[in-house]
């Protein structure tokens, strides 16, 4: 990937989420994960690389393009790419089918035809062929994050953000995602992580960017930010996390 910030400014009222954040990630990353306290500004990051949020300074390039923040272009950015958060978000009254089907032909215009084809190869991608007419009601957390994951890549998207997808997840569900998770960055796929499993972080991440008050403190290669960091604040959290 080829993305850099620019003095990225972004505020929620008196919340200052991003202070004049600088970043370059060039190839060969091809995954890009964010670490940090809660509060540090992961989510804010992720909203605005997707293109769901403008900042309100600064730039965001892409592949050396500035990318003009009015409602077309942004419109035509999020539809390139596939998101994925915390919580689940399928629609609880669609099969598991329907819920990937439903952007592909509200968002991306696809014919129901299509439609079907491109769901039901990301659903066996994922080993959920035998789920897809279930309800998310009738799946567990891991099938249901995995329905999440079937619809985010469907339209097989330049970008993948996922925002701490297991952190709603119990530990043998988390081991289940992360394994998806890592099939997808051997097959190449682009992706932009936020996760505080610091061992699956230092296992898939190309780059690793740690953030806090809205800031980067540090980013480096995993083995560097991981066996290595430099600063205090990073060394404090990771004493902390890794701990027990
Ligand atoms: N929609 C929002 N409205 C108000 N404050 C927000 C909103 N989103 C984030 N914030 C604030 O911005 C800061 C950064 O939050 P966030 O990006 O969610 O951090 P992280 O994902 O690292 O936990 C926090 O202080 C948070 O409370
Ligand atoms: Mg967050």
């Amino acid at each position: 990937m080829n993305i850099e910030l620019r003095q990225i400014c972004k505020y929620y009222g008196d919340t200052h989420a991003l202070r004049e954040l600088d970043l370059i990630v060039s190839n060969p990353t091809n995954v890009l994960v964010l670490i940090g306290p809660s509060g540090g500004g992961k989510s804010t990051l992720m909203r605005l690389l997707g293109g769901l949020e403008s900042p309100h300074a600064g730039n965001l390039l892409f592949d050396k393009k500035i990318l003009a923040q009015d409602e077309s272009t942004l419109l035509k950015h999020r539809r390139k790419n596939g998101y994925l958060f915390q919580s689940f978000n399928l629609f609880p009254h669609m099969t598991a089918r329907e819920n990937v089907e439903l952007p592909l032909i509200q968002v991306h215009d696809k014919s129901a035809e299509q439609a079907h084809t491109l769901a039901a190869e990301a659903l066996a991608q994922f080993q959920l062929t035998g789920h897809a007419d279930k309800y998310p009601a009738q799946l567990s957390g891991g099938q249901q994050q995995r329905v999440a994951i079937a619809r985010a890549i469907a339209i097989k998207p330049r970008l993948l953000l996922l925002d701490e997808p297991t952190s709603a997840l119990d530990p043998e569900m988390t081991a289940e995602i992360l394994a998806v998770i890592e099939s997808l960055t051997q097959s190449g796929q682009q992706i932009i992580l936020s996760t505080h499993e610091m061992g699956f972080a230092r296992a898939v991440a190309d780059q690793v960017v740690f953030l806090a008050d809205g800031k980067i403190v540090e980013q480096g290669a995993p083995c560097n930010l991981f066996n290595q960091p430099e600063s205090k604040t990073v060394q404090n959290f990771l004493n902390k996390v890794m701990r027990y």
